[in-house]
């Protein structure tokens, strides 16, 4: 065959949408969506986040709602984090049974829990003053040993309001083995965790600190990964699936999408990824500009996390992409 002449022609399986359908390799469902839903207590009314334009602050009448809708759009689960009145040092409000989370998850579960997966964030960075994902030591950094006693007690009482799966965000060392243990002494043996077991030290979720109230000063560097470092994932993950993981997530998505290639590789558990705030946020905003379509945008986003390996993206367009994909 003479090099010059194109005998192989890639534009054929281009040409038509027909073929273009035929040939996909990868296909979005709604039922590998998630999506995050935010609840704040005391308010008569949904509070909306500035930062990230379309998403609220629910109440607890607006969060069923919500609920109802996602469950109708045909999404796989739905991610609550509790926005409390009351944040202190240690994050009481996170272990208090009839703490906002706790009392979401009891509403959402009673609502929508057989057609949905309700999952609750496990972390105090909601509930503490600080805004730090732990209890401090009295040198003021995060207290490892410390925050995972606290973490145990969230996740029975989250478990005791009935959800699906907790999912652990603080990156403390050895919270998944806590977790799991905690679950399985107080009887909630059914209860699964889906692990934050990459989650990297991200200026991507600058817009979910409004979104939870988080008043933090400082950075979580000392906890949260390096966005230099991929191979210390891998690490993670062996750890997460060791304590019990049932199923592993990547933060943030696009960023990170070799990183979580390398997960998915190497998982024998479903892996997921978290398209975080700021991810949403800076695509409304060139969209809001007019600067990229923003339809087109938020497809290409989610096929491009599919595609790197995630079968569950949490995304806040959850709803939104799956009417897109009817
Ligand atoms: C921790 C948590 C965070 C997010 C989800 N869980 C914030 C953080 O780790 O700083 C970020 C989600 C987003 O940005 O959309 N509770």
């Amino acid at each position: 065959m003479s090099a010059e002449f194109p005998y192989v022609r890639p534009r054929r399986l281009r040409s038509t949408p027909a073929m273009r359908r035929l040939v996909a390799q990868t296909r979005l469902h709604p039922a590998e969506l998630i999506l995050p839903l935010f609840v704040r207590e005391g308010v008569s009314e949904p509070v909306p986040i500035s930062s990230m334009p379309g998403v609220v602050q629910h109440t607890r009448d607006t969060l069923r709602r919500a609920a109802v809708q996602a469950a109708g759009a045909g999404l796989g689960g739905v991610m609550l984090f509790g926005v409390p009145e009351v944040q202190d040092a240690v994050g009481s409000e996170g272990t208090n049974p009839d703490g906002i989370l706790q009392q979401a998850i009891r509403d959402v579960v009673s609502e929508v829990g057989d057609s949905l997966v309700v999952m609750s964030d496990l972390c105090l960075d909601e509930y503490t003053d600080h805004g730090h994902c732990g209890v401090l030591a009295a040198d003021g950094s995060v207290d490892n040993d410390a925050t995972l006693a606290r973490y145990a007690e969230m996740a029975v009482v989250q478990a005791d309001a009935g959800v699906h799966l907790v999912g652990p965000s603080g990156m403390m060392d050895g919270q998944i083995a806590v977790v799991r243990r905690a679950l399985d002494e107080a009887g909630h043996l059914d209860t699964g965790i889906l692990a934050y077991t990459a989650k990297y030290a991200s200026a991507f979720y600058g817009p979910f600190r409004e979104a939870v109230g988080s008043s933090l000063k400082g950075d979580r560097k000392s906890y949260q990964q390096d966005p230099a470092n991929a191979r210390e994932s891998l690490r993670e993950l062996e750890q997460d699936l060791a304590e019990g993981a049932d199923m592993v997530m990547v933060k943030p998505a696009m960023a990170y999408l070799d990183v979580l290639r390398q997960i998915a590789d190497a998982s024998p558990v479903p892996v997921s990824a978290y398209q975080v705030s700021g991810e949403y946020s800076m695509i409304e905003a060139a969209a809001a500009n007019g600067w990229i379509d923003r339809e087109r945008t938020i497809l290409e986003t989610l096929t491009s996390i599919r595609r790197a390996g995630a079968e569950q993206i949490l995304t806040y367009w959850a709803v939104e992409a799956a009417a897109m994909l009817r």
